[in-house]
């Protein structure tokens, strides 16, 4: 595990550009196949890397999928989807074919079935599950991480690649993959920043609390890496 602070959000964006670039450079022609985050930390990384890099970033072996998202149709404020489209994916031009989104305003058993589905179609399978070489995760002020809530733990054992979850306070039905094929991702990256999430990164990082969600993710076979800011940090040390 490595543990990286930064100034602000601007270094933390450079610093997932610098692993997309490593990524390409790896697997020579092979996708990569990269599951993002929801929630309002990555909006500002999606706007920095579409701005600062543009089509530099737009690569055809690039496939887009997400870690969790929210049952809602795809232009509704709440979908993770949405914003990493508007902010990222679909200024610098990347073909629909490579955008994998979950299909929110479907019934959400059915979806997560379907995007399961989807995930067998087009990602390595590694040790009985699809293999993501990047997964980008958020850190919720609960432990939360995905859509895998402290009140959900089961999820973090499931056979399965994707489970129904929801909301512990809004009762808001998500599709998320499960800690077993999280866990088996290539590179996991873990994001937060802010104050309000200093006492769960301690807690996570330094306590290793495995009652929290987030506490559970490890990288059974590759790297996990934390993006922090000095804010999100400062229980740390
Ligand atoms: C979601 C996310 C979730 C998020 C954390 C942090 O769909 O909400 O995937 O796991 O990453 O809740 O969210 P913030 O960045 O908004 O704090």
């Amino acid at each position: 595990m490595d543990i990286n602070i930064f100034k602000n959000t601007d270094e933390i964006a450079e610093a997932f550009a610098k692993i997309l670039f490593e990524n390409l450079k790896k697997q020579e022609n092979a996708p990569v196949h990269i599951a993002l985050s929801g929630g309002s930390t990555p909006k500002t990384i999606f706007s920095y890397l579409s701005e600062k890099y543009g089509s530099e970033l737009a690569n055809d072996r690039f496939h887009f999928w997400w870690g969790d998202d929210r049952c809602v149709p795809p232009s509704h404020n709440d979908s993770n989807y949405k914003w990493a489209n508007e902010l990222w994916l679909k200024p610098i031009g990347i073909p629909q074919k490579n955008i994998h989104r979950v299909k929110g305003e479907n019934e959400a058993e059915k979806e997560a079935v379907r995007y399961s589905e989807e995930i067998i179609k087009h990602v390595p399978l590694e040790n009985g599950f699809p293999v993501f070489d990047i997964m980008l995760l958020g850190l919720g002020e609960d432990g939360h991480t995905a859509s895998i809530f402290p009140n959900q733990m089961e999820l973090l054992e499931s056979d399965k690649i994707c489970e129904v979850a929801s909301h512990p306070i809004t009762g808001q039905k998500r599709i998320t993959l499960t800690g077993p094929v999280i866990n088996n991702s290539n590179h996991i990256i873990l994001l937060a920043v802010g104050e309000k999430k200093a006492a769960k990164v301690r807690e996570v990082i330094v306590d290793q609390k495995k009652s929290l969600p987030a506490g559970n993710i490890m990288a059974l076979n590759g790297k996990l890496t934390w993006l922090l800011d000095k804010f999100s940090a400062q229980k740390l040390y």
